[in-house]
């Protein structure tokens, strides 16, 4: 099965993602850990990547497309996977799709976990707390939301045109998220 988590940031993309990939046994891609992964090696990719991600802001479309296309070009992907974190616009769905549309792999389900913002506030301010995150500031947190408002929200419509789109509740415990999205994909 070929997934996308869409969600606002907080909402448990990462977290269900990693709870995802070991029951369906496929691989989890997240573009913002293989750019964290970057800014932490230090590569030139992660150096350029990295104000722009404290601040909360968008990777260049140009970078991230490099990077996914990288990916997919690795054969484990063939067998299904979760996306994590692209599309976050409506220029990177649609180069996705017709990165997919290339290689006969198209997508099947864009499951959007819903969250309210006071829940994503709160999530955000307990991982700063405990990891120190460096867009996790107040600052960048804010931007991040209206980044996802302005600019991702729109990607959730793309899907439900497309016929690929499934709405879950994204608040409760871990496991009772999992398993509402495992009744949702089928
Ligand atoms: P990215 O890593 O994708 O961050 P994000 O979308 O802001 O999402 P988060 O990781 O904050 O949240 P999440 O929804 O994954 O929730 P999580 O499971 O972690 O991107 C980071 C940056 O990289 C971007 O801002 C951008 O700069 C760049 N980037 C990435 N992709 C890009 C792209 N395609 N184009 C351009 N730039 C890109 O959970 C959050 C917290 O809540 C955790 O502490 C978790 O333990 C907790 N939690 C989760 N679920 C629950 C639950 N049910 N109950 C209680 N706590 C929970």
């Amino acid at each position: 099965m070929r997934i996308v988590l869409l969600g606002a940031p907080g909402s448990g993309k990462g977290t269900q993602a990693a709870l995802l990939k070991t029951r369906l046994n496929v691989p989890h891609i997240s573009t913002g850990e293989i750019l964290r992964a970057a800014v932490a090696a230090g590569t030139p990719l992660g150096r350029q990547a990295k104000a722009v991600m404290a601040a909360g802001a968008l990777v260049s479309d140009e970078i991230v497309l490099g990077m996914l296309e990288e990916r997919f070009s690795q054969p484990d992907v063939l067998g299904g996977f979760i996306l994590d974190g692209y599309p976050r616009n409506l220029a990177q769905a649609n180069a996705l799709e017709a990165l997919l549309g290339r290689l006969g792999q198209p997508i099947d389900r864009a499951v959007q976990l819903d969250v309210a913002e006071s829940t994503l506030l709160q999530r955000l301010a307990g991982r700063a707390k405990a990891e120190g995150r460096a867009d996790d500031n107040p600052d960048s947190v804010a931007h991040r939301l209206h980044v996802y408002t302005e600019q991702t929200a729109p990607v959730i419509d793309f899907y439900e045109k497309h016929g690929a789109l499934v709405r879950v509740p994204g608040e409760g415990s871990m496991e009772e998220i999992l398993e509402r999205i495992i009744a949702a994909l089928d």
